[in-house]
């Protein structure tokens, strides 16, 4: 009977130690998509008897294991596969890396370290920031008849972006901006600056780990030049005739209100011409 309370007081102190190598503490790892993040167990050296296994988000779903006893390591797919050909558990100190890593790995991983002396848990708190495109500005400068002044219309805009601020800067202060948390379609911000301004703007998309930004210099927002490219390639269809044509397309991308014309010599041969942005 004595013999019996000692063994459970030694277990009760045993499962105490264990409690008190839990964390209840989450660490929080930001991470940019496509990029490679290492969890760290936490050990310098895995020993004899403990058993390793990783869990991932809400459902504690087994996502790697390694045994020491048995020298085993088996990595899962994930309910979806989506863990294919993604994870390495390092053999020497338990800890995962998570390969190509997707907005859709964020979440909660948490690591279970089971041996006879110790049980020990730590948690991770992934967040995965998708890469950011370059904001596009559009710009109207096209004359008020109102005014002999002249303003632009300036638009700054991105497109399926989420947890993002998007912000205009006149040389380093912020003029003003605009903020999703979560997914949005496309996102725009607009600017009205006048013709004759000498500032240099920016437009800056950000999100807590990265940023992108897109400069406009006013005095050359006017209007773009527009670009030319050509096709001179040989019909072979007609490798008999000795005349060679070419195809030439004129371009310009995000204008509002402008005419666009081919000329040769003094002469208009066609021209284009949109009223609202295009
Ligand atoms: C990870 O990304 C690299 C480079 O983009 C690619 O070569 C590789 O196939 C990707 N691996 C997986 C498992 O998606
Ligand atoms: C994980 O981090 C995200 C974003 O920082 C936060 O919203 C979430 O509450 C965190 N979850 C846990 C379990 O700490
Ligand atoms: C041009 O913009 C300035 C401020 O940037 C504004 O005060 C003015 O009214 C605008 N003029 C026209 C014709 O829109
Ligand atoms: C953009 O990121 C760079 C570092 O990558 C940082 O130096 C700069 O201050 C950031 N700009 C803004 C407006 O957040
Ligand atoms: C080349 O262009 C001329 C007129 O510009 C046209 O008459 C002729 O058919 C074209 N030739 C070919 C091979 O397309």
């Amino acid at each position: 009977m004595r013999k019996m309370a000692i063994k459970f007081i030694l277990f009760c102190l045993w499962h105490l130690v264990g409690v008190f190598g839990d964390s209840d503490e989450v660490r929080s790892l930001f991470v940019m998509e496509d990029d490679s993040v290492t969890l760290n167990s936490g050990l310098t050296e895995i020993q004899t008897d403990d058993e390793i296994e990783w869990r991932f988000g809400h459902t504690n779903l087994l996502i790697a294991e390694l045994s020491m006893k048995s020298s085993m390591i088996l990595l899962y797919d994930g309910d979806d596969g989506r863990f294919r050909d993604r994870l390495k558990l390092d053999h020497q100190t338990g800890s995962l890396t998570i390969t190509n890593i997707t907005t859709t790995d964020s979440g909660v991983f948490t690591v279970n370290i089971i041996s006879k002396s110790r049980e020990i848990r730590y948690r991770f708190n992934v967040t995965v920031y998708a890469r950011l495109p370059v904001p596009v500005i559009s710009r109207d400068c096209s004359s008020s008849s109102s005014s002999s002044q002249q303003n632009c219309s300036l638009l700054c805009s991105v497109v399926n972006v989420a947890h993002v601020t998007l912000s205009w800067y006149k040389g380093n202060s912020l003029l003003s901006s605009i903020s999703v948390s979560d997914l949005s379609i496309s996102l725009s911000l607009p600017l009205e600056v006048e013709y004759q301004d000498k500032n240099t703007y920016s437009c800056v998309l950000n999100n807590p780990i990265s940023n992108q930004t897109q400069h406009l210099d006013i005095s050359d927002a006017r209007l773009p030049v527009p670009v030319i490219s050509r096709d001179c390639s040989s019909s072979s269809s007609s490798s008999s005739s000795s005349q060679q044509n070419c195809s030439l397309v004129c371009s310009v991308v995000n204008v509002g209100h402008v005419t666009l014309s081919w000329y040769k010599g003094n002469s208009l041969l066609s021209s284009i011409s949109v009223s609202d942005l295009s």
